[in-house]
């Protein structure tokens, strides 16, 4: 991932977001098959197995920074895992299979099959610390956010960045216990709450997108990894997310400060990924925000909604794909990958 853009549209370079889109578009594809069967790890499992395969088979030398978890715990794209046909670029990845495990289980909007990439040695590893306090805006605010000043202060300003009066700005934050005294004060601060139940990625990627018109910040304590995938996804749409790790014990924080974790330092959309050049892919497997999820059409067939982002050109694409599933699972069948049946 080393070419850059000088000007205009360049055919003479390779963009692997094209075939890491395959990758995300298979995981879907295999976890559709359990949306709304009340299985989240079931879906899980399905997702995984077909993005490994995929990715596989991707030119790249790749290894994978954030993955599914430890190896024993996770078998399948575990953290440090060797992706890719080991030819090709240096690549971190960060995988989530699917980001919404229970809003697939549930059939509910906002599942997706997500995955970033970068240089290689660029991607922060959060892996020891499970949350991080996040704070994300899109291109017209970012100048103006401050992790650490009251949500009430970064309402006012990204309202004025954004030519809006702060009744109008709307807040995106996981509905949980944890966020109480987040909501009051966004609330107080004359602003609207938009509560999700899950899928902290898209929610940012929302705050920060121009295609999704509703959604002015992301605030609160999601998953660190969320935060590294979205930062990603930042640096094409021209955002910026702040975020400062969140450990939720005395034995966590010491565990992250073993590691080599500073728990006290704001990280900024560079401390997270500091390469120019990344990639954020994501297929949809319910319906969403984002990109709408996998549909079933008549004679075997389905189509996926997915988007590429790219930094080093800026480059967004919304990629609605059909697939002849009898064929998939033929080709799958033949070359003994291990994907389940699409
Ligand atoms: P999973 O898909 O792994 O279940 O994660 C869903 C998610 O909502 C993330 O998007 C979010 O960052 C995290 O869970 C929040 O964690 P928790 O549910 O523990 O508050």
């Amino acid at each position: 991932m080393t070419e850059q853009f000088e000007h205009g549209y360049s055919i003479g370079t390779n963009n692997l977001g094209l075939d890491l889109v395959r990758a995300t578009e298979a995981a879907a594809l295999a976890a559709a098959r359990w949306v709304g069967r009340g299985q989240k790890e079931s879906g899980d499992g399905a997702a995984v197995d077909a993005m490994r395969a995929v990715l596989g088979g991707v030119r790249m030398d790749g290894v994978i920074v954030i993955g599914e978890g430890e190896k024993d715990e996770a078998p399948m794209l575990h953290n440090g895992e060797k992706v890719g046909t080991g030819q090709g670029p240096k690549v971190d990845i960060a995988v989530d299979p699917v980001d919404g495990t229970r809003l697939l289980a549930l059939g509910m909007r906002n599942s997706i099959a997500v995955l970033a990439a970068a240089e290689g040695g660029t991607m922060y590893n959060p892996t020891m610390c499970f949350y991080m306090d996040k704070l994300a805006v899109g291109p017209e605010a970012a100048d103006v956010i401050d992790i650490e000043a009251p949500i009430e202060d970064n309402i006012r300003k990204v309202a004025k960045a954004k030519g809006k009066r702060p009744e109008d700005v709307v807040v995106a934050v996981l509905n949980r216990d944890r966020h109480e005294e987040l909501t009051n004060a966004i609330r107080a601060a004359g602003a609207r709450t938009r509560m999700y139940t899950d899928g902290d990625v898209a929610a940012s990627v929302a705050a920060a997108s121009e295609s999704v018109k509703n959604i002015d910040i992301l605030a609160g304590v999601g998953g660190s990894p969320e935060g590294v995938v979205s930062a990603c996804a930042m640096k094409a749409l021209g955002g910026r997310i702040m975020a400062k790790l969140w450990p939720t014990s005395d034995e966590e924080r010491q565990r992250t400060i073993d590691a080599g974790l500073d728990v006290d330092r704001v990280l900024d959309t560079n401390d997270l990924v500091s390469s120019e050049n990344t990639l954020f892919v994501a297929s949809g497997i319910t319906d969403g925000d984002l990109v709408d999820g996998v549909h079933y059409m008549p004679n075997g067939g389905a189509r996926t909604h997915s988007v590429v982002m790219r930094s080093s050109s800026g480059t967004i694409r919304f990629i609605e794909a059909f697939h002849h599933l009898d064929k998939l699972n033929r080709h799958a069948e033949a070359s003994g990958q291990k994907l389940h049946e699409l």
